[in-house]
């Protein structure tokens, strides 16, 4: 356990390998009984508070999205004492506001990923846990990202339903225009099961999703990485000015 306090814990995503600015105090290797968490956790300073950072890929960003042990990188903060963790994902845009480079942050989940380890309440129990789930975000963390969007003059949108998905291809357009009927705004890979477990130790989660290109059929064409990658640079240095005044407490 850190003996500063952690103010939160960041988990990148894709184009969120480091945090720009963050002034590195020390990497900390963090072994668990699920296996290796996805790199080691970075601890730091960024707007004058104490942060942890763990790339959800991996540093050089080499995990799949199915394959990123989200057991394990969840106990290792937990386990270090982080108790807030903002999860930042990039995301198709399924719904009309949800535009390439926007920053979301949303209120629900679909999980329609499979074959993923989602749970610590699995074996050797003493008696069967179900969590709740009603609200998949922590609603008080979600508004410490609403503030300080505000306060450093970045648009966020509040709300909307994420639809996790099993990646790592891109999803087809009739996928999407499935996911757009069951309510969905924005589409992503890793939100679960990474938000149940988070919630299963009890940590505050929440996530600011980076629209990185309109899903599969919202425009005419493919989707190209190279799309992505433009798009992401824009959102994740607005993100990363977020960090810097997001008051979590
Ligand atoms: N679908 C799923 N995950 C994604 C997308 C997408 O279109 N873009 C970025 N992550």
């Amino acid at each position: 356990m850190s003996e500063t306090k952690i103010a939160f814990a960041v988990i990148g995503g894709t184009g969120l390998t480091a945090i720009e600015g963050l002034e590195v105090i020390h990497r900390e290797v963090v072994h668990t009984p699920y296996g290796e968490p996805s790199g080691q956790i970075t601890h730091g300073m960024i707007g004058g508070q104490r942060i942890v950072f763990l790339a959800r890929h991996g540093y050089t960003h080499n995990i799949p999205p199915h394959r990123i042990n989200y057991r394990a990188n969840i106990w290792a903060l937990h386990s270090i004492g982080v108790r807030n963790v903002v999860a930042v994902g990039a995301v198709g845009g399924i719904t009309p506001q949800m535009a390439p480079q926007t920053l979301v942050i949303p209120n629900q989940i679909i999980d329609y990923t499979y074959g993923r380890s989602h749970t610590f309440f699995d074996e050797g129990l003493r008696s069967v846990t179900h969590i709740d789930f009603s609200q998949p975000y922590c609603p008080k963390l979600r508004q410490a990202l609403l503030n300080a969007g505000k306060q450093a003059a970045i648009d966020l949108i509040d709300g909307g339903t994420y639809a996790a998905t099993q990646g790592p291809r891109l999803e087809s357009a009739a996928e999407i225009l499935r996911l757009e009927r069951d309510g969905c705004d924005l589409v992503g890979m890793t939100a679960m099961p990474e938000a149940a477990l988070a919630k299963e130790l009890g940590l505050s989660y929440a996530s600011c999703s980076v629209v990185a290109n309109w899903a599969a059929g919202k425009t005419s064409g493919e989707i190209t990485m190279s799309e992505i990658h433009r798009n992401l640079v824009v959102g994740m240095e607005r993100l990363r000015q977020l960090l810097k005044v997001l008051n979590c407490c």
